[in-house]
């Protein structure tokens, strides 16, 4: 189906154009919008900000349109988890830099990423790995190899990385010098936990960075300072991604790593504003609204076991575009299927008139929605419609 809305080129028109969209495709299942042109924008920011090479979380939105839309912004580098990761970026952007920035990998995945996929940056933080790559790449000359660190627990993180990745301080300092023999470059890496609240968070990640490579004595080329850059949802006040930057960049100089090539590697930073979801309400129950999406579907961060976030939200009525008279109360959503964690505590303030067939936009759903949903129960289905107007696929 081709849809195609009136474009309204400023930005206060926004919602009349989407509820325009919705009215007119009127959706069953949860809607997926993109906004392409807040992609770019975003992409450009980061890298005019950031002094060194700006890489993308794929994990976050893997899409063809989220990839090439920040390829053709200036993106060219990307951080991949998977061999499906790393397939799909060799065939959307040929040219791709390509870092394989899962700490455990499979044989054939590492295989494949080097003699199919050209790609040669891999992370590790264990000496199994280190000699699976080395095994599975037939002892190459040209590997650029990365340590990943473990962090002390970030408790301003919305998830923290380090209890599952990285290496202790002790053994990054083995691991640097056991990887220096093998590879043609050598780098660090850390990710201070994604949704990280607080910029000093890096300024630790980079000082434990600093230590550990002086300890080693090798030569390390490069430092990967993570994602976890955050993203403003409703009630928090947090620092500016330009005072994230410079955070780290003053932190690099004032521990002395600025010959190093510096990386970084955001997901939910660059993305997360692109998207936005739109859900329809099947039941109210008092102040609870239940679904027709939730925790197993594009809404999985909003779980209490995930932090509970707190998305920007908005009434689309099922008859036009009123929104009663402004007053806004609290609701809690609660998810399709019948397992009882699929449920969202919020609070979302939305207004007291919503009932059964509006719909609800959901903002700053660009990140690890769509790429998080699953079937549970039956309820995988969804649709995503570019804003500029096309429908970019089904599911
Ligand atoms: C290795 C790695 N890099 C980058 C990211 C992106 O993190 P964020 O979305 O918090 O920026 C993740 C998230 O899981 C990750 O595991």
């Amino acid at each position: 189906m081709v849809y195609s809305a009136p474009l309204l080129s400023e930005k206060k028109d926004l919602d009349h154009r989407i509820n325009h969209i919705v009215h007119h495709l009127k959706p069953s299942t949860p809607l997926h919008l993109l906004d392409l042109k807040a992609l770019t924008r975003k992409s450009k920011e980061f890298k005019s900000l950031f002094r060194g090479t700006v890489m993308y979380a794929v994990k976050c939105n893997p899409s063809k349109e989220v990839i090439r839309t920040i390829a053709k912004a200036g993106i060219k580098t990307f951080d991949a988890a998977s061999i499906e990761e790393i397939r799909n970026i060799r065939k959307w952007v040929p040219g791709a830099k390509i870092h394989f920035m899962h700490t455990v990998k499979s044989r054939e995945s590492i295989r494949e990423a080097y003699f199919d996929h050209a790609v040669r940056v891999f992370v590790l933080d264990t000496a199994d790995e280190l000699r699976k790559i080395i095994h599975e790449t037939d002892l190459a000359p040209d590997l650029d190899l990365y340590v990943r660190l473990a962090l002390p627990k970030n408790k301003e993180a919305s998830t923290d990385f380090s209890a599952k990745f990285g290496a202790s301080p002790e053994k990054a300092v083995q691991l640097l010098q056991e990887a220096r023999l093998v590879s043609a470059r050598l780098g660090i890496m850390f990710h201070p936990g994604s949704q990280s609240k607080n910029p000093d968070v890096f300024r630790k990640g980079i000082a434990v960075a600093a230590d550990v490579i002086r300890k080693s004595g090798v030569k390390v080329e490069s430092i990967d300072v993570g994602g976890g850059f955050p993203v403003q949802y409703p009630g928090q006040t947090l620092a500016s991604l330009s005072d994230y930057i410079s955070t780290i960049h003053k932190a690099i100089d004032d521990y002395g790593l600025s010959a190093l090539d510096l990386y970084c590697e955001p997901g939910r930073a660059l993305v997360a504003e692109a998207g936005k979801l739109i859900v329809r309400v099947e039941l109210r129950k008092g102040n609870t609204l239940y679904l027709n999406d939730g925790v197993y579907g594009g809404l999985v961060e909003a779980a209490k076991h995930q932090g509970g976030f707190i998305y920007p939200v908005r009434l689309i009525g099922k008859q036009s575009d009123e929104a009663g008279d402004g007053s806004l109360i609290p609701y809690r959503f609660c998810g399709p299927t019948c397992d009882s964690i699929d449920m969202m505590p919020g609070p979302f303030l939305l207004p007291a008139e919503i009932s059964e067939g509006d719909w609800i936009e959901v903002g700053l759903t660009g990140a690890y929605s769509s790429s998080c949903r699953t079937n549970f129960n039956g309820f995988g289905k969804y649709q995503t419609v570019i804003l500029d107007g096309s429908p970019c696929g089904k599911a």
